[in-house]
């Protein structure tokens, strides 16, 4: 079993999309096993996305991180990482399958809904990055 980071950004917890968002994930066989809704700060943001901080967008989408709460939850399941990427879609929704969360509801590059680990080694990171220990339970 892998586990994954899941992040729904602030425009999908803005747009009330939470619930659209956990059924893909669940009836695609990933389970959350911890989660929990917060705001970043500026800082903070900054430091999650630290391996973007040379591109262009990094002030743009740093920012948009901060502009409301998001909602963040550890899934795991069988290539939790790979299927969860899948069902999340395309970075530009205007490339992203059908079917996919970024494809039905997004309609911006920066501004599409959720955010998925890439790698075990980024997981691992990002669920260390918001959750301890005692959080993460299976
Ligand atoms: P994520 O990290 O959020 O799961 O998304 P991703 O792997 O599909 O995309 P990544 O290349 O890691 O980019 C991180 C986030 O930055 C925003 N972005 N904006 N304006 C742009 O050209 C642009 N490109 C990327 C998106 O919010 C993207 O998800
Ligand atoms: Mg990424």
């Amino acid at each position: 079993m892998e586990k994954t980071l899941s992040i729904i950004k602030p425009d999908g917890v803005a747009r009330g999309l939470i619930g659209e968002v956990i059924k893909l994930m669940e009836s695609n066989g990933l389970k959350i096993i911890t989660m929990k809704m917060l705001k970043l700060t500026k800082d903070q943001a900054e430091n999650f996305y630290a391996v973007h901080k040379e591109r262009p967008f990094f002030q743009s989408l740093t920012y948009f991180m901060t502009s409301g709460p998001i909602v963040v939850m550890v899934l795991e399941g069988e290539d939790a990482i790979a299927r969860y990427r899948d069902i999340m879609g395309a970075t530009d929704y205007r490339e992203a399958a059908e079917g996919t969360i970024r494809r039905e509801f997004a309609t911006d590059i920066e501004k599409n809904i959720v955010h998925g680990s890439d790698s075990p080694q980024t997981a691992a990171s990002e669920i260390g990055f918001f959750f301890n220990s005692f959080e993460v339970t299976g």
